[in-house]
């Protein structure tokens, strides 16, 4: 069987559950809960071929609480995301990103930097530039998503499911 162990990583609320749920069965809720440590699985075609992507979503609210190493070591696919009306969670992306590539001892892991809540263009404070800027110093690929309309969500991950390694 194939299988895609991804990672979901992000400061708290900026919408890492939802867009996973999003992914997972297409479904959204206005209710914040914060995670502890959840994991899902789906059924999802790559190249053609069947497998499962298992994602990881992490605790937000203390960065690296939710970055112990023993399960960043398990992922061969990360997803680093901010919320556009949070420059606090786009200032976090940077330490995210170090700390993935220094677990995966690596700079070469698949990662896809993600600005969450695009439908609140009325309160946005990261411009997609500055998105697109850090994803380059990243080296790594870029989209803005909305889980709440499920804007490009799937996306996010057709991405990264086709450059992610299966062992
Ligand atoms: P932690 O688990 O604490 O790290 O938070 P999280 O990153 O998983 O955030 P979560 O998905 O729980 O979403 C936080 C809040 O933001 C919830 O109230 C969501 O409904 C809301 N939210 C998530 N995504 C979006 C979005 O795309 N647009 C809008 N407007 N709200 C969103
Ligand atoms: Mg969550």
């Amino acid at each position: 069987e194939n299988v895609y162990k991804l990672v979901i990583v992000g400061s708290g609320a900026v919408g890492k559950s939802a867009i996973t749920m999003r992914f997972v069965s297409d479904t959204y809720k206005k209710k914040y809960d914060p995670t502890v440590e959840d994991f899902y699985k789906k059924n999802v075609e790559v190249g053609g071929i069947a497998g499962v992507a298992e994602i990881l979503d992490t605790a937000g609210q203390d960065e690296f609480s939710a970055l112990r190493d023993s399960y960043l070591k398990e992922g061969r696919g990360f997803i680093i995301v901010y919320a556009i009306n949070s420059a606090p969670s786009f200032d976090a992306c940077q330490d995210l990103y170090n700390v993935v590539c220094k677990v995966k001892q690596t700079k070469t892991v698949p990662i896809i930097l993600v600005g969450n809540k695009m439908d609140l263009e009325d309160d946005r404070l990261v411009s997609k530039e500055d998105g697109e800027k850090k994803a380059e110093e990243f080296g790594c690929d870029f989209m803005e998503t909305s889980a709440k309309t499920g804007e490009n969500v799937n996306q996010v991950f057709d991405i990264l499911l086709n450059k992610v390694k299966i062992d």
